[in-house]
């Protein structure tokens, strides 16, 4: 797995300085500096969700916070800061410097180089072009491994879990964590409450598993080095009392007869065969793939068997709309020649439109072709299994993702 992971990682980071030496072209990006073009990469990726694509503190995520966030362009306001506490309130958040927590740190997930590129971009925003942005010698380039008090293996996190995890001052304390103290309810909603940045948490414990939790939470860059959850720096003790938290949301029971689904176990083996097999009724892999086989319009289930409930695997195939999974809404698009066009959104940004057909053909749309367009809370995944499938083609297919697992 850690093979994997760093293969992973290398490619992606291949890909990622093709794209920053790609955009240097534009005079904008000239005008700019290159550090400043790298700043804008990441500000677009993990910041323009809540301070907005220009910087004016309107990002889609805003409306949802208790605490507005900076206006970045407002040239009154950057102007009484200096680079230093700029960079200090990336690094340690909100909290590191006695502001609200609902600002995430950036401190774990970014190298020291790159958050100096955010402050001279935030610097071009404000139109502050005349501010040169100067990097202290002996500035780290390379991203934080991971945080520094070693987390529990699996095992011991489990054999933990089992015996303390329900215990309720423990969920008490994880709650405060999550709610006041960590960023989570700046990206995570509970009960119509907080951002859409990430998942909805208020069923968490219906959908993850404890030992995903608290795996995901300790390093979402281990797993998923794209990711826009940045690593919050929590130590072993705070992944115990906030995934004992989340654990503890079942959210409401699965319905009567979907329970029978689960009653009996099926078999892995044929489940196989009906997730990759085209000519079948199931035909899966055509949209997911499973260590690096099969489709892309989907996202890949690779460890869905340690990750995912088998209720929460179930009510996926049954009723796909139930949840979208982060990062794979669907929209719908109206060209200005009157055309219909929908797809999973994988991009979007101030001139133009990635998606993915159900084909899996990507597409790339510009914006001045484009009459109006819509997220939709709709699923691309056919939501008929439930009619086509037979109870045990669907518990030799649950029985096969049980078996998808991470190896440690
Ligand atoms: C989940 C929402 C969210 C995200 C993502 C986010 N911020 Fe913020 N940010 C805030 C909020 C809320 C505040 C206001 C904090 C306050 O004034 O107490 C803020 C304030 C700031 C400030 C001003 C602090 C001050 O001194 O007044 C800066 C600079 C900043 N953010 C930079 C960034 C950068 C750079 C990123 C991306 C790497 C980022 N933020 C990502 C929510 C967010
Ligand atoms: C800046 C936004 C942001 C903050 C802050 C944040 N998250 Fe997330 N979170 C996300 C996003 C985006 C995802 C979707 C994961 C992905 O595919 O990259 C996610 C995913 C998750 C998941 C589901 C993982 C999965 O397998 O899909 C859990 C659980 C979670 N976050 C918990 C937390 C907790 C607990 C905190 C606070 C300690 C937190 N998050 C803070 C953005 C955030
Ligand atoms: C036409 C493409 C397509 C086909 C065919 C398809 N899916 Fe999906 N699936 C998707 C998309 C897109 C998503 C993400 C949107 C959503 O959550 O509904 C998804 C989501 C899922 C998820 C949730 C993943 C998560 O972690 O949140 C599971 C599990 C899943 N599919 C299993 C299956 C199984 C099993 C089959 C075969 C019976 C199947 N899918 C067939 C496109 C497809």
């Amino acid at each position: 797995m850690r093979k994997v992971l760093a293969n992973l990682l290398i490619v992606l980071l291949l890909s990622w300085s093709w794209a920053s030496t790609a955009v240097v072209a534009s005079s904008e990006e000239e005008e700019m500096g290159p550090l400043a073009s790298q700043g804008r990469i990441l500000f677009q990726h993990y910041c323009a969700a809540c301070h907005g694509v220009s910087g004016d503190g309107d990002g889609y995520n805003a409306e949802l916070l208790d605490k507005e966030p900076a206006e970045l362009s407002d040239e009154k306001f950057m102007a009484k800061k200096n680079d230093s506490q700029i960079y200090r309130v990336i690094k340690f958040g909100g909290q590191g410097v006695k502001k609200s927590h609902l600002m995430p740190t950036f401190g774990h997930t970014l190298s020291e180089k790159e958050i100096w590129s955010l402050v001279a971009y935030i610097r071009h925003l404000a139109d502050d072009e005349d501010h040169l942005v100067k990097v202290p010698a002996n500035t780290s380039e390379t991203r934080p491994a991971s945080p520094p008090p070693p987390h529990d293996p699996l095992n011991t996190f489990s054999d933990w879990y089992s015996k303390k995890g329900r215990d309720t001052s423990l969920i008490a304390q994880g709650e405060k964590l999550f709610r006041k103290k960590k960023s989570c309810l700046a990206c995570h909603q509970l009960n119509d409450e907080g951002g859409l940045l990430g998942p909805d948490l208020s069923r968490a414990g219906f959908s993850y598993t404890p030992e995903w939790i608290f795996t995901w939470i300790g390093n979402p860059q281990r797993i998923k080095p794209q990711s826009k959850m940045p690593n919050l720096g929590l130590d072993n003790e705070e992944c115990r009392s906030i995934t004992a938290f989340l654990a503890s949301l079942k959210g409401e029971k699965l319905k009567g007869k979907w329970k029978d689904y689960l009653a009996s176990p099926g078999d892995p083996v044929k489940g196989e065969k009906l997730f990759f097999d085209s000519e079948g009724k199931a035909n899966c892999g055509k949209c997911h793939s499973v260590k690096g086989k099969g489709g892309k319009v989907g996202p890949q289930l690779g460890f869905v068997g340690t990750s995912r409930t088998q209720a929460f695997l179930l009510e996926s195939i049954l009723n796909p709309k139930a949840v979208i999974t982060s990062g794979y809404s669907s929209i719908l698009i109206l060209t200005k020649k009157g055309k219909f066009i929908t797809g999973v959104k994988r991009n979007e940004d101030d001139s133009s439109i990635d998606l993915m057909d159900k084909e899996g053909n990507a597409l790339h749309i510009s914006k001045d072709e484009i009459k109006k367009f819509k997220t939709q809370k709709i699923s691309i995944m056919p939501g008929n299994f439930k009619d086509i499938l037979t109870q045990d083609d669907i518990r030799h297919l649950l029985a096969y993702l049980g078996t998808l697992k991470t190896s440690n």
